[in-house]
């Protein structure tokens, strides 16, 4: 029986059954240096197919997820160094195309836009649910994600780049995927200062 809070005591499935899921939200960091083969688009689509799972407004279905070959990869690296070059200046371009160059494979992850502002924000929280759904499978799996929300990707160029119309589509995030080589540590708050009850 769960301890009771209001009162009325209930049935819960034990605690080893969500043991899982426990570890794998708790264990999943957001990773910055890969081992340098890619894994593979496989898992990939299959952690995309779990992502739709994730909930949904009016069932709106409203994210996509794009699939990056070898190809886009390079011309997503030059982009984004040459962005870098244009704003940071030529060495941190260079650095940066090195950077992006070495990391194994990439994926990016779009909401609908475009509707009214109410939709288009439920739509962009059940996008991000989705990400979850599928950092945590990745994870589980074995293979790292990491997110970014670079200036790059509020750029048109690479809008146009990908063939994405931003009045239909807005970029949630770039996203680096494979084998982690270092597992960042991290904390978070204690329950006691996020959760407020209420009698
Ligand atoms: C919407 C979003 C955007 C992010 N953008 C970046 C980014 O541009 N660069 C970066 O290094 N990390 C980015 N991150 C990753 C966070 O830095 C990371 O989640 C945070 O440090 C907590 O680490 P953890 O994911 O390992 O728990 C982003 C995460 C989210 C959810």
């Amino acid at each position: 029986m769960n301890e009771p809070h209001d009162g009325v005591a209930v049935a819960l499935k034990p605690i080893a059954e969500a043991e899982a899921i426990a570890l794998a939200l708790q264990s999943r960091r957001s990773i910055n240096l890969f081992e340098p083969e890619p894994v593979g688009e496989a898992v990939l689509m299959e952690a995309i197919e779990l992502a739709s799972w994730a909930p949904n407004h009016r069932m709106t279905e409203p994210w996509k997820f794009y699939v990056i070959g070898k190809r886009t990869k390079q011309s997503i690296a030059q982009c984004a160094a040459d962005f870098e070059a244009e704003t940071k200046g030529a060495r941190s371009g260079e650095a940066r195309l090195k950077r992006l160059l070495a990391i194994p494979a990439y994926f990016i992850v779009t909401t609908a836009v475009g509707k009214d502002d109410l939709t288009d924000r439920e739509d962009y929280a059940a996008t991000c649910c989705a990400v979850q759904n599928l950092s945590l499978y990745l994870w589980q799996r074995g293979v790292g994600v990491k997110w970014t929300t670079g200036a790059i990707t509020r750029e048109q160029r690479f809008y146009d780049l990908l063939g994405i119309d931003p009045t239909k589509e807005m970029i949630v995030g770039f996203f680096w995927y494979g084998l982690p080589k270092v597992v960042p540590e991290q904390s978070r708050k204690p329950v006691s200062e996020i959760a407020v009850r209420l009698p």
